[in-house]
């Protein structure tokens, strides 16, 4: 099997290819990278391998140069002559969730991967597109349930960011240019650092975990449920799901389910017994984001409810010094607290039935192994780039 790969620097598309690499199945991977030269690309395919100590190997592993934003990018894919390709696996995106980034998503994940799909179309062997999906496409109007995968794509779905609606808008698109038997359709659900205890492929959203952790007084639903997957058992369970025997469908959710769900009380539970100097978690109200936004400015009218938690803003004087600070932490974090409030589990019985695979272990366990790196992140750093 020759597989073509994008997104192969990324968290997703690294984990996913150093697991297909290891696979007999696979001859050959050739990966999308939006490197200048041929010797860069190969550096940076190198630095997947090297981050865990994996075996790079260059007679295999094989770099294309190319960017989704290339106008030119499906003429210069034909004539890469990869002719040998038979699936391939689409997992480069823009997942940014900042507004000031929306039309490089579009441009990315609508304009890219139609180039892909258009390129795709002509190859004489293919027999999967593997399209990296989200089940966040759901939308924000399913609140506090179990979300199934026939739901999505809807496009009625209203969406918080535009990253989910651009990656929903992307399904449809596959449908439209490859034949339904050729489509296989993977939507993790939220992939947070790794189970095992190594450093993580990328910090993305262990950062609101470690931001979560530093701030202690925290605007969101702490019951509220959370489908949080590592990225070692998404990319397992995709490889897995691209070799199972017997596929029964053509979309899966890559996600916890209801026994693998965790809560953000979990999380700060394992949170406090390894930082246990800080000051207890506290959570509030969602709808008291705003008066921490004010305070932050200093523009908090003086009866605000917020004024009942001055310990915490007392720490937080302390902690941060500079209110800016905390105003840009809490732009970072905004879209994540927006997504910790809707209460989804996604559920994963297709994934159970077609593969072998046990449930993903709960996040607030799992997540024991990253302490170590949590307590090195620079959170203000994360927040400027989230
Ligand atoms: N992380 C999650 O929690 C999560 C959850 C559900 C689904 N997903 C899906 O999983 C997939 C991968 O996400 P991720 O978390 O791995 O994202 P990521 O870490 O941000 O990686 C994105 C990858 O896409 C590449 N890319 C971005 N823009 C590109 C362009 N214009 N041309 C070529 N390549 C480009 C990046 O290359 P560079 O290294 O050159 O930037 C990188 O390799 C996405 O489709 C996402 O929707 C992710």
């Amino acid at each position: 099997m020759n597989i073509f790969l994008t997104g192969a620097t990324g968290l997703v598309g690294g984990e996913l290819l150093v697991t297909l690499s290891k696979r007999q199945e696979v001859d050959k991977i050739y990966c999308l990278l939006r490197s200048q030269t041929h010797a860069e690309a190969l550096t940076r395919l190198e630095g997947v391998f090297s981050l865990h100590d994996d075996a790079f190997d260059s007679t295999r592993i094989i770099p294309v140069l190319g960017n989704l934003f290339d106008d030119n990018l499906t003429d210069s894919l034909i004539n890469e002559g990869l002719n040998d390709v038979d699936v391939i696996v689409h997992s480069a995106a823009n997942t940014s969730f900042s507004r000031v980034n929306d039309d490089l998503v579009e441009k990315a994940n609508i304009g890219g991967l139609t180039k892909i799909l258009l390129w795709a179309k002509q190859l004489p062997h293919l027999k999967t597109f593997l399209y990296i999906g989200t089940a966040t496409i759901c939308g924000k109007d399913v609140k506090d349930r179990v979300v199934h995968e026939d739901e999505s794509p809807n496009l009625e779905a209203t969406h918080l960011v535009k990253y989910t609606y651009t990656k929903m808008k992307g399904e449809l698109l596959i449908r439209e240019h490859l034949p339904e038997e050729k489509i296989l359709i993977a939507r993790p659900s939220i992939i947070m650092g790794d189970s095992r205890n190594i450093v993580p492929r990328s910090p993305v959203i262990l950062w609101a975990m470690a931001t979560i952790n530093h701030l202690r007084l925290i605007p969101v639903n702490e019951y509220a449920q959370l489908d949080i997957i590592p990225v070692d058992y998404a990319a397992n369970a995709i490889v897995e799901l691209l070799f199972a025997p017997h596929r029964h469908y053509h979309v899966y959710h890559i996600s916890s389910g209801e026994a693998g769900a965790t809560t953000a009380n979990k999380l700060s539970k394992t949170l406090s017994a390894y930082f246990d100097e800080m000051p207890p978690f506290n959570f509030i109200s969602k709808s008291l984001l705003n008066q921490v936004k004010h305070w932050a400015k200093n523009k908090l009218q003086p009866d605000s409810e917020l004024y009942s938690y001055r310990e915490y803003l007392d720490y937080w004087k302390d902690t941060f010094q500079d209110k800016s600070k905390l105003r840009v932490l809490f732009a970072g974090l905004d879209p994540y607290l927006d997504f910790m409030e809707l209460g989804h589990v996604f559920d994963n019985s297709r994934l159970l039935e077609d593969v072998n695979i046990p449930n993903s272990i709960p996040a607030d366990i799992y997540i024991n192994n990253s302490m170590k790196f949590v307590e090195k992140m620079d959170i203000l750093e994360g927040a400027i780039d989230p």
